[in-house]
């Protein structure tokens, strides 16, 4: 299960500042779990884990069986933010590294997203691919309105009705929304689709172990009840209210560094490239959680050894403004041993019988005290191995210690408001009905 280290803060802080943030956790783990705290409203993700009836398990195995008897080998999952990156960062994290170019035959569809970005090109040649492929559509939007993945969805609905016709192309349709109300709602009476329902209390970032994740997770073949049971044991862990509990020691520490050492930036690090996605998920976690009222960490992340050789150079030496919280993996699924080489011109024999597991444990230990000694506290967390079980108790793990984490800083966790901006400005610079005073503002500003 999760353990969390934080060894590598002890030489930055102080013991009594680190117990006064333990009480003020703990005193954000008591708003979280009374209910009682800002954003009451949005807590129905803490018992997904425990409560998620496996009978959504197998609508959603039914929706995959079907597509299957259907010869489906492509489905497109359309979302954007949280309606998209929970599901990508599973399976990314689940997936052999080259499973689009082993050969064999492939037992699932192979799962591609869109709607997470108005790029023509992407588009363009996403439908380039649909064409090839016998395709099928996940569309996820709890609002029902968001443009990104409405203008996919439109194009890519109407190149299935093409080839399809409208009625066998409905079949190939699921939408994942609001129980009552939105434009995807509506059209999804209409046309007939399937729905699967985004629950009125569960946040975008925090969907994960809703429909938003389980379709889509279980159309790509992964094991969401073994992800569902790493969930819950986490819950039932975490749920402790104790000094021990590493949500509430992660959520004291990350505030410590940033309220009294300046550390306004944390960085998330993985040592594998199929956490690359596990990161962009937690930057939404805890950037949309945190950042506002002008206050925040900024999350980035990191995929080391690779970003040693990139970033490698700032985190050491550059501005002293970031800790770093390392995902740590103890056994790899595999085992690749270094040979022993006659000529050793690379001068590598000293390595010869040794696991590249353990250079690259060797290369995170030797980086952990490297940033230390550059002025990078460093956090771990520890997971056994990558599989279901795991990713789903780190998934959990991080969606609880940002609930109290953003109690300790005092933010509301789960809204969002300063994701409406740019959607302003952009509904009035597309002439958007509704938006004409803010077209005329926004032109006018424009000409200056
Ligand atoms: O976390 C959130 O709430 C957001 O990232 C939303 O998930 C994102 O904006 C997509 O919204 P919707 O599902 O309404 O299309």
């Amino acid at each position: 299960m999760v353990k969390l280290d934080l060894g590598g803060c002890t030489s930055f802080v102080k013991d009594a500042e680190y117990a006064e943030y333990l009480k003020k956790a703990l005193a954000a783990f008591d708003t979280l779990e009374s209910g009682k705290g800002e954003g009451n409203d949005f807590l129905g993700w803490k018992h997904l884990p425990s409560e998620t009836p496996d009978s959504l398990i197998r609508e959603c195995e039914a929706v995959r069986d079907n597509w299957i008897s259907k010869g489906v080998n492509l489905v497109v999952v359309i979302g954007i933010g949280g309606s998209y990156l929970g599901a990508r960062c599973v399976i990314e994290a689940l997936s052999h590294n080259f499973s689009k170019q082993l050969s064999g035959e492939k037992k699932f569809p192979e799962v591609v997203f869109a709607g997470n970005n108005l790029s023509e090109e992407y588009l363009g040649e996403l439908a380039e691919l649909v064409g090839e492929r016998n395709a099928a559509l996940v569309v996820i939007s709890k609002s029902g309105t968001t443009t990104e993945p409405a203008v996919a969805f439109r194009i890519l609905k109407c190149q299935l009705e093409e080839a399809y016709g409208r009625s066998e192309a409905s079949a190939r349709i699921v939408a994942i929304t609001d129980a009552h109300k939105g434009a995807l709602k509506t059209l999804s009476s209409q046309e007939g689709y399937k729905t699967f329902v985004v629950p009125d209390n569960v946040g975008g970032r925090f969907s994960v172990l809703t429909p938003v994740g389980i379709l889509p997770i279980v159309l790509a073949g992964f094991d969401i009840r073994e992800i569902l049971s790493g969930a819950a044991e986490m819950e039932k862990s975490l749920a402790l209210r104790s000094e021990e509990n590493p949500a509430v020691r992660y959520a004291a520490m990350r505030n410590l560094l940033y309220s009294t050492y300046g550390k306004k930036i944390e960085v998330l690090v993985s040592y594998n490239p199929k956490f690359q996605y596990f990161g962009e998920w937690w930057k939404q976690l805890f950037g949309e959680s945190e950042g506002k009222d002008k206050k925040g960490l900024f999350p980035a992340s990191v995929n080391f050894t690779t970003d040693l050789h990139s970033m490698g150079q700032f985190i050491q030496d550059g501005s002293r403004v970031m800790f770093e919280t390392v995902i740590n993996i103890l056994k790899s699924n595999r085992s690749v041993v270094i040979g022993s080489d006659e000529g050793n011109l690379d001068q590598l024999n000293y390595l010869a019988g040794q696991n590249v597991e353990h250079c690259n444990a060797m290369a995170e230990l030797g980086t952990k005290l490297a940033h230390i000694d550059g002025g990078v506290p460093q956090l771990e967390v520890t997971i056994e191995k990558i599989d279901a079980f795991n990713v789903g108790g780190l998934l959990y793990f991080f969606e609880f210690a940002c609930g109290i984490s953003a109690y300790i800083l005092g933010v509301n966790p789960f809204n969002q408001p300063g994701v409406e901006a740019y959607k302003k400005n952009m509904f009035a610079l597309l002439h958007k009905p509704g938006y004409e005073e803010q077209t005329a503002a926004i032109e006018k500003r424009l000409e200056k």
